[in-house]
């Protein structure tokens, strides 16, 4: 996708949002199924895949690195993968789009396989670091042949012909760090382990558990914890359902707190405890969150949500939430904006080196707007007042997130508000527009 092809879009106030809807599935599980699945001999199948940009790259990426993938209808896939270590050397760059996810854990999977590989991405992709996944992988024994700057994108690595089990301290708390060190370690003998002081997502953890290797995850410290893969297994093909993306279901869920009457059911959301730090915030704000009914979907906890419009106040979001809501904060700093009161959001260093550098694009998306917002350290402080002049244009920095909460500040402030880019939603969440419309949203 390139910026030439630019499509702005203009949320405005409307009437309430109401109604019943499942957003698509969770990007994060669906990357995941589809590596694990190439790297599995025997066909996987999987339910609800998200067929959004990010994740087709994926399925591309691993089709050229051998493994077959057939897609049977919505949301269902069969893979005959190639077993742990059997890519095979791939005819061209594997072009992993606007996608960090993608782009690490295959990075990951790679450097456990005797091929060499070239990895490239978009303008936005070109500009995250990459250098934290390469640092371990290295040290596994893989080799960087070829990188832009600092191991940016593009960049050309030969995966590792014996790969060395290691021990490691991950720096930041990410989850593709984490899960790029447990996908190479697949390939090395005895045990890779991979210590987080703070714990991030756990799907790859559970995945791999799902395709029988064998792994152990024990609390470490306050927040942390402690992963240990046994290398070498004969991964079991597996059927993965997938949940719906929490991620996703934000930005609908944030919209039915602010637009006045509005009374919305999210069906079957995934409420996995490291991923739903930003419904735990809303509700501290003073969210009509209810959760009708829950129950385990294909091993994640999932629930329908009913949201009812809210008036919300200010809290203080502690540091040690951010790996539970990192996707969060551009749609809670617009829940922030409407809220009367202080919203702290605590030590959002990551955020500078998401799709966009995140902190900086959602401070101008809410200041556009006419809110008042400070970037203090790495705290956002939100202002709110209650409710929010509008009438601005946002700058999407090829960023679907700040995309949607943009677009969901519009459907509640006094002016519409316009964002320049709306083509980078259907990386995460195809669909959204014609969502949104269907609960009563005026999108143009
Ligand atoms: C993801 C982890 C997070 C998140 C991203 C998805 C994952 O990134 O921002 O959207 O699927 O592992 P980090 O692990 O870099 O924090």
């Amino acid at each position: 996708m390139d910026q030439a092809s630019s499509t702005p879009l203009t949320a405005r106030r409307g009437g309430p949002l109401q109604g019943r809807s499942r957003v698509p599935g969770d990007k994060s599980i669906s990357h995941r199924a589809l590596i694990l699945g190439a790297l599995t001999v025997g066909e996987t199948t999987i339910a609800g895949l998200l067929e959004g940009e990010d994740v087709l790259h994926t399925a591309q990426a691993m089709r050229a690195l051998g493994a077959r993938l057939e897609r049977g209808g919505d949301g269902m896939w069969r893979i005959h993968g190639v077993g742990v270590g059997g890519f095979a050397a791939p005819a061209g760059p594997l072009d992993f789009g606007n996608s960090g996810t993608g782009v690490r854990l295959a990075i990951g999977a790679l450097a456990g396989s005797p091929v060499t590989a070239t990895f490239i991405g978009d303008a936005s992709l070109n500009k995250r670091p990459m250098r934290r996944v390469l640092d371990p992988l290295e040290r596994m024994g893989a080799r960087v042949i070829e990188a832009a700057g600092d191991g940016r994108l593009p960049l050309t690595l030969q995966g590792a012909v014996e790969p060395v089990p290691i021990v490691y301290e991950s720096p930041v708390p990410s989850a593709q760090l984490k899960s790029a060190v447990l996908l190479a370690g697949l390939s090395a003998p005895g045990e890779t382990t991979v210590i987080e002081t703070e714990a991030s997502r756990d799907h790859t953890e559970k995945l791999l558990k799902h395709f029988g290797a064998k792994l152990t995850s024990k609390p470490r410290g306050e927040h942390g914890r402690r992963i240990t893969l046994l290398g070498q297994p004969e991964l079991e093909p597996a059927n993965v359902v997938v949940p719906a993306d929490p991620s996703s279901a934000a930005f609908p869920m944030v919209a039915s707190l602010l637009v006045p009457g509005s009374d919305l059911i999210l069906e079957a959301v995934m409420t996995n405890p490291l991923r739903t730090g930003l419904f735990t915030t809303l509700r501290e704000m003073g969210a009509n969150i209810e959760t009708l009914a829950s129950r385990d979907d294909g091993g994640e906890e999932v629930a329908d949500l009913r949201v009812t419009t809210s008036k919300l106040k200010g809290v203080d979001v502690p540091a040690s939430r951010a790996p539970s809501m990192i996707d969060e904060y551009p749609i809670l700093a617009v829940a922030a904006s409407f809220a009367e009161g202080v919203t702290r959001m605590r030590g959002l260093k990551e955020l500078r080196v998401k799709e966009s550098d995140r902190l900086g694009a959602t401070a101008a998306m809410l200041r556009a707007n006419g809110v008042t917002v400070e970037i203090e350290g790495d705290d956002l402080i939100v202002h709110g007042k209650g409710n929010v002049p509008g009438g601005g244009e946002v700058a999407t920095h090829m960023d679907h997130r700040i995309a949607m909460a943009a677009l969901m500040m519009g459907l509640a402030s006094d002016n519409a508000v316009r964002i320049d880019d709306s083509a980078f939603i259907a990386t995460s969440f195809p669909g959204f527009v014609e969502l949104m419309r269907s609960l009563g949203a005026d999108l143009t």
